[in-house]
């Protein structure tokens, strides 16, 4: 069968250094596939390219679903059916959820929508977001969390074949984790999206994705299920040889499992989500 996507000798160079090198990768229809690693590896990149925010300085193959979406501009793009969850999306003042998630809906999706199928669009990706209690309410009264959870209705209004997150769980609460990650196990279940997920936080990894991918200095080390990733020694060597990688990945164990729930395999840092 043909893969939702398939990417082959994806690379982008940033001032001759390879931040995503020769990356070849199929993700098959209602996959969730994380995408690990330490920080600098690669993951937001290789996000952007997909999304066309990027254009790569070499590539043999970019299709969805075979379509062959080399070279298009961003909007082309995700009119192709790609979607992104930015991590902090802006917000229009004085708009309700309902009505912002609406306005992106009428353009920003597959297909333009009129006023009344946007707004049933609209209506549709607020509650699968879960923020249907929110939907009257200002888009400046959100929390951090329930801000990721319009971004990701915003995304859906526009019924993507492919949704692209990246580190959508970071600074959340663990009751709003359990929370986001209901959410996308439903939209997974329910909708048969398929998911590139950039993730640090191992244990969400572990109990949602179907596959996970480790990157690192823009290649990939390791592909496989979870469980058995986090024991591959390459992986293992390359989250002891980042800097600053210590106690949560040392022992050979996994990596940045030992935080109870906050993993970051890069042992702490912060920097992440560029
Ligand atoms: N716009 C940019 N200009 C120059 N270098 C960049 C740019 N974006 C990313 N890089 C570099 O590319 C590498 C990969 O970065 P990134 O994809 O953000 O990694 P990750 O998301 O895995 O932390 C890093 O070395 C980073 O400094
Ligand atoms: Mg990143």
């Amino acid at each position: 069968m043909t893969p939702l996507l398939s990417l082959a000798g994806m690379t982008k160079r940033f001032g001759g250094l390879p931040a995503v090198d020769r990356v070849d990768l199929d993700v098959p229809e209602g996959q969730i596939l994380a995408v690990i690693g330490p920080n600098g590896a690669g993951k937001t990149t290789l996000l952007s390219l997909v999304a066309g925010a990027l254009t790569p300085t070499a590539c043999r193959r970019f299709t969805l679903a075979g379509q062959d979406l080399r070279g298009l501009p961003v909007h082309r793009i995700r009119r192709a059916g790609v979607g992104t969850l930015r991590q902090t999306p802006t917000r229009f003042l004085s708009m309700t959820v309902r009505e912002d998630v609406a306005i992106g809906a009428r353009f920003g999706g597959r297909v333009p929508l009129g006023h009344g199928q946007a707004l049933a669009a609209a209506d549709r990706a607020v509650t699968e977001a879960g923020l249907a209690a929110r939907s009257d309410d200002p888009v400046t009264s959100l929390t951090l969390h329930q801000a990721r959870l319009l971004g990701l209705a915003r995304a859906l209004a526009g019924d993507p074949k492919l949704l692209l997150l990246d580190e959508p769980l970071a600074g959340l609460t663990s009751g709003e984790l359990e929370e986001a990650l209901a959410v996308l196990r439903r939209l997974r279940d329910e909708r048969g999206v398929t998911i590139v997920w950039v993730e640090h936080v191992m244990p969400a990894v572990d109990a949602l994705a179907d596959r996970v991918v480790v990157m690192d200095v823009g290649r990939i080390l390791a592909d496989g299920a979870p469980a058995s990733v986090r024991r591959d020694p390459a992986v293992i060597a390359a989250y002891l040889g980042a800097p600053d990688a210590g106690a949560s990945a040392a022992g050979g164990d996994a990596p940045g499992r030992e935080d109870g729930g906050q993993g970051r395999p890069e042992g702490g840092s912060r920097a992440a989500g560029t």
